[in-house]
């Protein structure tokens, strides 16, 4: 396959209307402002050195979720993460409105915000706060800050957080674009993410470290291992190709131990294979674990066993960073207090397995480690087929003949045709592998294990079983056994 770095002059060439589509794309023009400004921040507060001191270190980084609406309530809520709940690393979690580029709405979500004395809107709206608005909540705190959010479009909102201090950038092509929206075409929302990985790329060839973070978990329900490392090694080599550096890969807790931990081995693995394969050497691979994305039991007791059990994972696993869940995840967005508290339950665990070597080196971690190199083996040399020599159009075209398949997506462009559900024993299976490029013997894995689940329950695999599994973990189980 052929470099398809973006020519700094197609990059130039769009940037007039990506700033011009909000006043405060004004601010930014400047592309050597926002270098002078970064190379002012002290290494401790670099995301990317961060995570690679982690790395160095066998250390795993705590970092929650948060975001309100005005400025001073959200430096005031970043503080009280990094004192009383003990934060590693900060994010900025954007709002729903900014996520679609709905900076009118964001705006009256502000000023709304202001009159009722209590954020109005889901997250912190960092286009309209600008590139002043940024620095002054990233100069507000001593960890280092990224922007966590969900947008298919988020190429102001990149020049406007690095130009804002923010050292972190998540999101990837397809990972913020088919589990979060319905409409958006995939060979586009690629491209404006290459322009996201090109201005990254820029700022480390002016020596200036800037960690990006493809969203790992997607839809967070039910998403078999090899299905998100897929996705999370082409975004990779993507954001690679546009000469990023600092990568973060995800992967969000499927919920068995084993089958977790063989994931975290395996990401890291095939992620450094593929990159190497395809001829990068000059990169930082680091790895992020997601406690728990799906359905959280309500009470707050139930809900920090799911957390710390995620915690373990995360310490086990040997992951340089974790992101924590709240005892209100139930409930929606948590108060500073249970924010806090989730990372507090995270921190008691990885503290106390701080000195301990969890040993994964046994039969059956290493049939799923096997397992999930095969699949990810398949996939990826489909989605290489269907490319030619331009991944980009490889993974549009795979995506519109079901060789992608992320399980319940709400976009249009994803087939939709993939079924998971647990075995007797809880791990993630396939029950439909809808168009996937999966061969027979590893279908027959699949099928058996089901076979067995399906023979204890005295029941068939239908939609009635992944529905059960789907809300297990909120009900106090792992399977969703019949009553
Ligand atoms: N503050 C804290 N958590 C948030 N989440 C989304 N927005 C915010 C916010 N502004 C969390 C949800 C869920 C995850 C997807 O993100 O509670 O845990």
């Amino acid at each position: 396959m052929r470099s398809h770095r973006m020519p700094w002059k197609d990059f130039l060439a769009q940037r007039q209307a990506v700033l011009d589509s909000w006043p405060t794309g004004r601010d930014v023009t400047a592309i050597e402002d926002g270098l002078r400004y970064q190379r002012g921040i002290p290494d401790e507060k670099n995301f990317a050195k961060a995570m690679a001191r982690a790395k160095a270190a066998g250390q795993t980084l705590l970092q929650p979720r948060a975001g309100v609406a005005l400025i001073d309530d959200h430096i005031r809520l970043l503080r009280f993460l990094e004192t009383e709940g003990t934060a590693d690393l900060l994010p900025t979690t954007i709002d729903a409105y900014t996520r679609q580029n709905r900076y009118e709405e964001a705006a009256r979500g502000i000023e709304r915000s202001r009159t009722a004395g209590t954020s109005l809107l889901n997250g912190f709206p960092a286009v309209n706060h600008g590139r002043d608005g940024c620095r002054k909540v990233t100069e507000a705190v001593t960890k280092p800050v990224q922007v966590r959010h969900g947008t298919p479009d988020a190429r102001l909102l990149a020049e406007i957080a690095l130009a804002g201090g923010f050292t972190s950038y998540e999101g990837g092509g397809i990972s913020y674009n088919i589990p979060y929206a319905k409409k958006v075409e995939v060979g586009q929302c690629l491209r404006d993410w290459q322009y996201v990985d090109r201005l990254t790329g820029y700022y480390e060839e002016n020596g200036i470290s800037i960690n990006r973070e493809p969203f790992g978990p997607l839809t967070g329900t039910l998403v078999p291992p090899f299905i998100s490392h897929t996705v999370a090694i082409l975004e990779g080599l993507l954001a690679l190709e546009q000469g990023v550096k600092s990568l973060t890969l995800g992967y969000g807790q499927g919920g068995h131990v084993l089958q977790d931990l063989a994931a975290i081995a395996s990401l890291r693995e095939l992620a450094d294979e593929y990159f190497r394969e395809a001829g990068f050497t000059d990169f930082d691979l680091t790895l992020v674990f997601h406690q728990w994305m799906g359905g959280f039991p309500e009470d707050e007791a139930k809900a920090f066993s799911v957390i710390s059990l995620g915690g373990f994972v995360a310490a086990a696993g040997r992951v340089e960073k974790t992101i924590v869940k709240s005892p209100h995840e139930a409930m929606g967005i948590p108060t500073k207090e249970a924010n806090a508290s989730g990372l507090k339950a995270t921190r008691q665990v990885l503290s106390m397995m701080a000195d301990q070597r969890i040993c994964t080196d046994n039969a059956v971690v290493d049939r799923e480690k096997d397992l999930i190199r095969r699949e990810v083996g398949a996939l990826m040399s489909a989605v290489f087929a269907a490319a030619g020599d331009d991944l980009v159009q490889g993974i549009v075209r795979s995506f519109a003949g079901g060789l992608l398949d992320v399980p319940f997506a709400p976009s249009i462009y994803n087939k939709g045709k993939v079924l998971p559900v647990r075995d007797n024993e809880g791990y993630i299976r396939l029950f439909a592998k809808g168009s996937l490029p999966l061969g027979n013997d590893i279908m027959s894995f699949h099928k058996e294990r089901l076979q067995e689940r399906s023979k204890a329950e005295g029941r068939p695999v239908t939609f009635q079983m992944v529905t059960d599994d789907i809300y297990a973990i909120s009900k106090g189980k792992l399977i969703g056994r019949p009553k």
